[in-house]
């Protein structure tokens, strides 16, 4: 349950010819829903508990990677009284798109012919893999203007006086946006729409080839934004010659160009950015994140719109490139998301680009599993009995049929939209004046499951009062069916001392891991096998001749070794603590390949099947290749 509620931002813009912003949107934007929009506004920003996950390195900068969901961020930070000073998000598109990873089994350091095979240097097509759902992009435009409505309040709350915000999006929802941040942050505070051109091959169609994206910046207060003139670099020849413009704020606070006597940088830059996509072979590319922006993009919105020292916030994270680029410029960050996986992969680039940092966890109930679309998935299969009823609406999840009072309808939040995480007076409200009334006649029961509640004595109280129907209202709490969720991964290993006969490591201690099983992951690799066999079967089916149709990449189960080590991707040892706070001191990282990071540190080593680590190990981490993570104490 949220703590409290913090205030959005809450004032008007002044000067603008809106004397309150609720007004207008329902003027201007008319979605069917928003009245819930505006209701939750002027409740305010969620704020939950936020749990320290770990510490890397000697954060004295304060950057921290947050798990959770951005509205919930940016209760943290105004009430810890935190501003950011730059915002750049790249939020879902509306592309209607459900996005996944490509999880890969890495080879396993006991079994001899995986050795063999990855000595090889296999494409990716040979690699043992299967997909994973990340993130849903899947939205109607109403729901998803009035959730973007709320996160730019939030992050107009944290942004600083002198800040500034890039909103990254296209052509599937863009122009939208675009109405919504000159309501929210005033049409005087647009500064650009750029254009990112990028190049692609195009194939010929009946319109033509889309080969940007846009992203609108705006100003918290103009004229006090950060803008450090950039330049696309001319020739030396020519930038030895003439003079050279520069944008300056005059005493009277008006931005003015002035000539100065400094050579010719280039061209000023413009607002169409040719930058490529992220070359294949790139080092930044082995992140592997569907959607993941080119540090090249980044680097730039930083440098015009940042100095040193200052903070920057990508609220919708994602590779984590915004917070790899700002380290590398010394810049300070805030990186949040939802999902597992943003944060793993974030971490990992951080620890390799040697950056200081925390890991805060949002408990907010709904980040137990993975990211909001695959708890969805799970969710169903967790409610004892619960099956579909095709007679219902499509507001119910489905029924459990009971021998005493046959069908009850069930009612299940949807976690992938914030509107219904809450429930509160107006959800209450539609399902007892709307969504009952419509139920059969024989229905005795409903039960309403609920992640987030605003008050359980306030709304049964207007349950008894408001219920019209002769159908009782059951609530239940849908964290108790989501801990049950996480089963942790089973890991066998032996600790022992380790005396080195080259001078390669200190004396120090070695973890051998003997034994790892995951049951999550084992269900996903039984659903591929699943899968696969049935497209054989439906192959085989359609041939016309009788005889099996020839495919041209026959299916191959995917089979794990008894050891199981080829289903771990990370493993991290604490040696300073047994409880709180995670702080690695010793870790590897395995590649899709089989190659080992140490550290951070690439090389070009295989894992082979243990870890060292200086001092005596307290704790170890291991992250399947899935993302799950289970912690074991050393005894
Ligand atoms: C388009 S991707 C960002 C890609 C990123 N710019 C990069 O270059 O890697 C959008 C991200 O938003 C995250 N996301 C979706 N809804 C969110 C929410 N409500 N709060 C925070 N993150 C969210 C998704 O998990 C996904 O990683």
């Amino acid at each position: 349950m949220a703590i409290k509620y913090i205030p959005y931002y809450p004032d008007t813009i002044e000067g603008q010819a809106i004397l309150d912003n609720f007004v207008r949107t329902r003027r201007m934007l008319k979605y069917r829903d928003n009245d819930k929009a505006v209701e939750r506004i002027k409740r305010g920003m969620p704020l939950y508990e936020m749990e320290k996950q770990e510490t890397v390195g000697d954060n004295i900068d304060g950057n921290i990677i947050i798990r959770g969901e951005c509205l919930s961020a940016c209760a943290y930070l105004k009430e810890q009284g935190k501003t950011v000073d730059l915002v750049y998000i790249d939020p879902p598109f509306a592309s209607g798109v459900d996005y996944a990873k490509k999880v890969y089994i890495r080879r396993n350091p006991k079994v001899a012919e995986a050795i063999a095979q990855a000595e090889e240097e296999m494409q990716d097509d040979d690699l043992k893999a299967f997909e994973e759902k990340m993130y849903g992009d899947v939205w109607d435009k109403e729901k998803y203007l009035n959730w973007m409505y709320e996160n730019l309040m939030a992050i107009k709350s944290v942004m600083s006086e002198t800040a500034s915000i890039y909103v990254h999006l296209d052509w599937h929802i863009g122009h939208y946006v675009k109405i919504l941040m000159d309501e929210i942050f005033g049409e005087d505070n647009f500064l650009n729409e750029v254009i990112w051109y990028y190049r692609r091959w195009n194939i010929a169609g009946n319109s033509y080839a889309k080969n940007h994206d846009t992203l609108f910046w705006y100003a918290k207060n103009k004229p006090q934004y950060i803008y450090n003139q950039l330049y696309i670099p001319k020739s030396e020849k020519s930038s030895a010659q003439g003079k050279s413009w520069k944008s300056v704020i005059g005493e009277d606070g008006v931005r003015r160009s002035v000539q100065t006597d400094e050579p010719t940088k280039g061209v000023p830059m413009p607002d169409v950015w040719e930058i490529s996509m992220i070359n294949p072979v790139a080092e930044e590319r082995n992140v592997d994140y569907a959607t993941q922006k080119p540090e090249a993009l980044l680097e730039r919105i930083l440098k015009a719109s940042s100095n040193e020292g200052m903070i920057v916030a990508d609220f919708f994270g994602g590779s984590g490139v915004t917070a790899a680029v700002a380290a590398r410029l010394g810049r300070n960050f805030i990186h949040c998301d939802v999902g597992i996986n943003s944060i793993q992969t974030t971490r990992d680039r951080l620890i390799a680009g040697k950056a200081a940092f925390d890991i805060l966890e949002i408990k907010d109930g709904v980040s137990l599993y993975r990211n909001p679309v695959q708890t969805m998935d799970k969710l169903k299969s967790l409610i004892p009995g619960l099956c579909n009823q095709d007679s219902l609406d499509k507001f119910w999840e489905g029924a459990i049929i009971s021998s005493k009072e046959g069908a009850i309808p069930v009612y299940i939040p949807n976690l992938m939209d914030s509107s219904t995480k809450l429930l509160d007076i107006v959800l209450m409200n539609r399902i007892l004046r709307e969504a009952m009334p419509d139920l059969p006649d024989d229905t005795r029961r409903v039960i309403v499951y609920y992640i987030d509640i605003t008050d359980l004595t306030e709304i049964e109280t207007f349950i008894a009062d408001n219920n019209n129907t002769l159908i009782e209202v059951e609530l239940r709490d849908l964290k108790e069916i989501l801990d049950e969720v996480v089963v942790k991964d089973y890991v066998e290993f032996a600790v022992s001392e380790y005396k080195p006969k080259d001078k390669v490591f200190q004396n120090g201690f070695k973890v051998e891991i003997l034994r790892f099983t995951s049951d999550r992951v084992q269900r996903k690799i039984d659903e591929y096998n699943q899968k696969g066999q049935v497209n054989i079967l439906r192959g085989e089916e359609q041939s016309e001749d009788g005889t099996p149709q020839q495919k041209e990449k026959k299916f191959k189960p995917i089979t794990i070794s008894e050891t199981g080590l080829e289903l771990i991707e990370h493993i991290s040892l604490d040696c300073s603590a047994t409880e709180g706070v995670w702080h690695s001191d010793s870790e590897i990282k395995i590649d899709k390949l089989g190659y080992v990071s140490k550290n951070g540190t690439k090389t070009k080593d295989f894992w082979d099947g243990w870890v060292y680590c200086e001092n005596k190990p307290l704790r170890i981490k291991i992250r399947n290749i899935c993302g799950d993570e289970t912690i074991k104490t050393v005894e």
